[in-house]
């Protein structure tokens, strides 16, 4: 398919997805406004319809809780019945900070909006509606990161905890399978539930049910210490210090502080924050022996001694030093001389690399834009190029799906990528990266 195709059927997806408002992720699996989600969709929204990227937010921040959580789902409709877990099985109502409407999950994601902030500012830097509405919603962006730095980082190091492992935005990856599997599962007390994700995609493709009654064990933990409270430190058994999720939120503090400084706002806190969190991801995530950035596992007080995609993101921050920089470039390298796309979301050497399992082994869009970002910062031309040939490959081979098969020799076998389809951050990181240099 010619580039001019591609562009076309991405803005048709997102014409498609677009739900007067907000968009969804895909039409049916995802029936809802999910919040690092509808950030990625922004940067396609600005090809065609930018006005579309600042409605996106707008929706996206209705639903931000009173104590600055920007909730991981917003349940624009109430009636939909496509999804597991709705918004009655999350019950809000018992936090008193969480909106009566839309209804809303209660945990959060990725903290992606401030850098889409400003990447929206570098397309349109003289647009004065979006000068305003980033002025307006710059506050409540700041106080979501505050979100972090209150409810999750009661040691104050300037890294989040994250406890639901749907918050990392990696469900399912091995990264956490030695965390869930502390949680002992009694099917008498675990609330009955049915899974809809299943119908709607290949069940090889998505977490096992195992899996979901840990996800679903989590949820009601969260329930009972009212989303926010001190006891989910206490009691829960999974406490990950991850690096995506910090990784994004040092990348999006960056972004604030530029953004602030340019329009003469308050960026004293970010600042104390970054400095902060800068330093204690250097120092604590980073290992020698497997020569990049790993998770850490709060219960345990140990590194997550994993090779995945979260270690890749520390690039697209800024946070790695020259050193440590090359070594992740030299290990995207060598993936890539062995037959692989670029980037795997996990250690493809580990027995637990599954390449068409979700968060286990696939190739995701938006990591692909992120990574690709970060080695242009550092100057790594070459495989920023690959990065972003392979991901448009995928997608002009297998479809605008939600992910994609890793080895090069399995794809060639398949027709279609994996997860759902016709889906929205597919569209938008095609429609960017199609604007970049090949
Ligand atoms: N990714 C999750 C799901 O599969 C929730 O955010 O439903």
């Amino acid at each position: 398919m010619s580039y001019q195709a591609l562009a076309q059927e991405a803005e048709q997806i997102l014409r498609l997805n677009w739900r007067d408002g907000f968009t969804v992720p895909t039409n049916k699996l995802y029936p809802f406004q999910w919040n690092w989600d509808s950030g990625f969709t922004c940067l396609g929204h600005a090809y065609f319809e930018p006005k579309w990227a600042i409605r996106e937010l707008n929706s996206l921040l209705s639903g931000q809780w009173e104590n600055g959580m920007i909730p991981h789902i917003i349940f624009h409709s109430e009636t939909e019945t496509s999804y597991f877990p709705n918004h009655d099985f999350w019950n809000t109502t018992v936090n008193a900070g969480a909106p009566q409407k839309p209804k809303t999950s209660g945990i959060t994601q990725p903290p992606v909006h401030g850098f889409i902030l400003e990447n929206l500012l570098s397309k349109f830097p003289d647009d004065a509606a979006l000068l305003a509405f980033v002025k307006a919603i710059f506050p409540k962006v700041v106080h979501s990161h505050r979100f972090f730095y209150t409810y999750r980082d009661p040691e104050r190091e300037g890294l989040a905890f994250l406890y639901h492992p749907w918050e990392t935005g990696r469900d399912n990856s091995p990264l956490w399978d030695e965390s869930n599997a502390r949680i002992q599962i009694d099917k008498s007390t675990l609330p009955a539930y049915t899974r809809q994700d299943t119908k709607l995609a290949d069940k090889k493709e998505r977490p096992t049910s195992d899996q979901y009654d840990r996800f679903v064990y989590m949820l009601e933990l969260g329930k009972k210490h009212q989303y926010d409270g001190e006891g989910i430190f206490e009691e829960s058994p999974v406490l990950l210090q991850d690096t995506l999720t910090n990784a994004i939120l040092i990348q999006s503090n960056q972004s604030l502080i530029r953004i602030g400084e340019r329009l003469g706002l308050d960026t004293g806190e970010l600042k104390e924050w970054q400095a902060q969190s800068v330093k204690s991801f250097r120092e604590k995530l980073w290992n020698e022996k497997l020569a990049t950035f790993t998770c850490y596992d709060l219960r345990k007080e140990a590194q997550i001694e994993y090779k995945e995609i979260g270690g890749l993101t520390a690039l697209s921050a800024e946070i790695a030093t020259k050193d440590q920089a090359n070594k992740l470039n030299d290990y995207l390298n060598d993936l890539h001389n062995r037959g692989y796309y670029l980037c795997p979301s996990f250690d493809v050497d580990d027995p637990l690399f599954d390449s068409k399992r979700y968060w286990r082994g696939p190739i995701w869009p938006q990591m692909n834009w992120l990574i690709y970002g970060g080695l242009k910062a550092y100057g790594f031309m070459d495989t920023a190029k690959i990065v972003r040939g392979d991901f448009l490959e995928l997608v002009d081979k297998l479809g605008f799906y939600e992910y994609f098969e890793a080895q090069k020799s399995v794809a060639v076998q398949l027709d279609k990528g994996y997860g759902g389809g016709q889906f929205s951050w597919t569209s938008a990181c095609v429609l960017d990266l199609l604007h970049e240099d090949g």
